[in-house]
Formats: structure tokens, C-alpha cells, sequence
């Protein structure tokens, strides 16, 4: 055991493979964090069921979803990964949690609200963040690295901790919420209003970690950008523009003034190609990694990760069911 600090964070299997906005906002944290702390990653299968699916999509879904964590650096000999539906202490904690869950709380979540108004209500969708916080604090961990759209969820997780602590005893941390400062919230291509999401039916609106660069030159080119020609960072003004400009400054590694600087007369054809170019140099190295892992190596990989979190996630709950009196 090491004395390091805990961190969780997990990522669903939905609308195929991780997109640009997961990255940015979330993966890149997960495997830079592997360094300095005691990290655990999980393909949140049970969440992806939520919504209408096909279950053969599904179930490729989560071994693709899985070979890109391995892809973009999750290293399974120093973080423990797994799929979620294969650890079921995940659930039973999900039920308890949610006896000290308010409904209120659960029906003003905004993506139960969105999600919802999309797919039609389901008792899964508006449980879905008691699940969340279940994954969270079964591992009684410091630190849960996600993009700003997760804060809502992380709220609730942290109150669950502490009521849970205020009623049966001390159990959990309340754990911290861990946001990039640059991409926390990634924009759609095709409107910069609204965050990137692989539920988005339309698949010029993300860039997915193993497009090709002629598809991701194409995608940036057709990215709907704003009124004028000048290439300055101004997220309310200028949404599309800027959030072009907080991709190319994380996978160009260069402030975003610096790109203003340079690009601001270039035209948006030229700043679109350069960051189309970018993104690609980025991306490739990954796309390369991805191809080299067959599904067999996943599968195995990840049976060994449930092994160890069925053990682990055991001996917490032992000592909340001793607390809760059972
Ligand atoms: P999910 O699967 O939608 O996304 C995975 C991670 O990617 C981040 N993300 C983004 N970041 C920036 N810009 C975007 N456009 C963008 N889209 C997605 C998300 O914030 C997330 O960190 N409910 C979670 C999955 C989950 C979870 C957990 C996360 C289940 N249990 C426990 C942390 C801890 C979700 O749907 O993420």
C-alpha cells in the first residue's frame, strides 16, 4: 500500500469512441496524475445504460472505450482500471447512498433535466449521480479529475460523503474536484454554445481521439465560427473562434495570447488549417497506439483490474455495511 493520495474518475462508453472534449477536460489529467497519486480509472458501463442503446454497440463500445484509455497513457501496471459492471460493491453502495439521497436534489440536476427531455424519464437516469458518487466514494478517494460538466455530480457526491459521515459515523473524504484550467469545457464544432458530447447526433460536432487528420482538417474547416474575421480569444463574444483557440493552445503547447497574437489578421482559413494541423500532430501518436492493442489484451487487462477492485472495493464495504447495520 502507498501513502499516496487517492484519485478516481470514470468515463462512459457512450456514442463511440472518447472525443476531444473528454481529453482535454478529463483524460489528460488521468494520466498525468498517475505520477503523484494512487490513481483509479473505471469504463463506466451501468451509467451508458441510461439512455436507449443497443446492447452489441455496448458491449464493443466499452472494449474500444477501454483500448483508448490504454491509448492516451492509462498504464494498467500503476493504475487500477476496470469496468464498473464487473465490480458490483459499485451498486450496493449506489443503494444505500440512496437513502440518504433528497429527490429534490436528484430532479434539478441539469443533465437529468437534459437527458430526459432527450431519451424520456427512467428511475436509472434520475439515479444516475448516486451511482456516480457511489464510484467515487467506495474507493475513499482525495480527488476525482473531470470536465466543468461533472461539477454538479461532484457537489452531490461530496454531500453524500459528508451526510453519510454526519449520520452512521466517519467513512469518507469529501473528495476535491480536479478541472484543467484551459478546455474544462469543450465546445461542440457545429455550435459553440454548447459543450462537445458523444451524445450528439451529429459527428462533425466532435473530433474522436482516432479520426485521421483529413477527417479532423475537414471537421476544423467546417467548424461554425463567428461574425468578423479577426482571430481574438472572447468566449461570449466570440465562441467558436475561442474555443478553436483553447484547442490549438493545449495541443500546440502555447499560450492562447501567443496564437491570438499571431493569427488575429491571418483570416480564419489559415488559423482553421493551423489548428486542424495541431490537433492531428497531437492526436496521431495516440491514433498509432490504439491500433496496436487487440481486443483479447483489453479484455484481459480489465479482467485483472476487477479483480483487484472487487477485492478492494470489499473491504470498504465491510466496514459500511458494519456501519450502516448490516
Ligand atoms: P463522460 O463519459 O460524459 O465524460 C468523461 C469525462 O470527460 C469530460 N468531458 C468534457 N470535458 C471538457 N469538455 C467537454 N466537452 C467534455 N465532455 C466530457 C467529463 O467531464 C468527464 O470527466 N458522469 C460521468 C462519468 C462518471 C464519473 C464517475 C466521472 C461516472 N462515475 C465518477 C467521475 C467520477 C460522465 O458521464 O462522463
Amino acid at each position: 500500500m502507498t501513502n499516496k493520495q487517492r484519485v478516481f474518475s470514470g468515463i462512459q462508453p457512450t456514442g463511440g469512441l472518447p472525443h476531444v472534449g473528454n481529453y482535454v477536460g478529463a483524460l489528460n489529467n488521468w494520466v498525468e496524475m498517475q505520477a503523484d497519486y494512487d490513481t483509479i480509472y473505471c469504463v463506466v458501463d451501468l451509467h451508458s445504460m441510461t439512455i436507449p442503446y443497443d446492447p452489441h454497440e455496448l458491449k464493443q463500445a466499452r472494449i474500444d472505450t477501454a483500448k483508448m484509455l490504454l491509448a492516451v497513457g492509462v498504464d494498467p501496471d500503476t493504475s487500477l482500471l476496470y469496468y464498473q459492471a464487473d465490480v458490483l460493491q459499485h451498486v450496493e453502495l449506489a443503494w444505500i447512498l440512496s437513502t440518504i439521497t433528497g429527490l429534490g436534489q436528484l430532479e434539478r440536476m441539469t443533465q437529468f433535466k437534459e437527458k430526459s427531455d432527450r431519451a424520456g424519464q427512467n428511475l436509472g437516469l434520475l439515479a444516475y449521480p448516486v451511482l456516480m458518487a457511489a464510484d467515487i466514494l467506495i474507493h475513499k478517494v482525495h480527488a476525482v479529475p473531470v470536465g466543468d460538466d461533472q461539477a454538479q455530480h461532484l457537489e452531490l457526491a461530496r454531500d453524500l460523503a459528508m451526510r453519510f459521515n454526519a449520520r452512521f459515523g466517519d467513512e469518507f473524504p469529501v473528495p476535491d474536484r480536479i478541472t484543467p484550467g484551459v478546455g474544462a469545457r469543450v465546445m461542440s464544432l457545429t455550435d459553440p454554445t454548447t459543450k462537445m458530447s458523444g451524445s450528439d447526433p451529429s459527428v462533425r460536432s466532435r473530433i474522436l481521439l482516432n479520426d485521421p487528420p483529413d477527417v479532423i482538417a475537414k471537421k476544423v474547416r467546417s467548424a461554425v465560427t463567428d461574425n468578423g474575421s479577426e482571430v481574438v480569444y472572447d468566449p461570449d463574444g466570440k465562441p467558436g473562434i475561442s474555443n478553436l483557440l483553447e484547442l490549438f493552445s493545449f495541443f500546440g503547447r502555447r499560450s492562447i495570447d501567443s496564437l491570438a497574437d499571431e493569427y488575429v489578421d491571418a483570416g480564419y482559413g489559415t488559423f482553421k488549417a493551423a489548428v486542424g494541423e495541431a490537433i492531428a500532430a497531437g492526436l496521431g501518436p495516440i491514433r498509432e497506439r490504439y491500433e496496436s492493442f487487440d481486443d483479447e489484451e483489453v479484455s484481459m487487462i480489465m479482467r485483472r483490474g476487477a479483480e483487484e477492485a472487487r477485492d478492494r472495493t470489499e473491504i470498504e464495504m465491510k466496514s459500511v455495511r458494519e456501519k450502516i447495520g448490516l
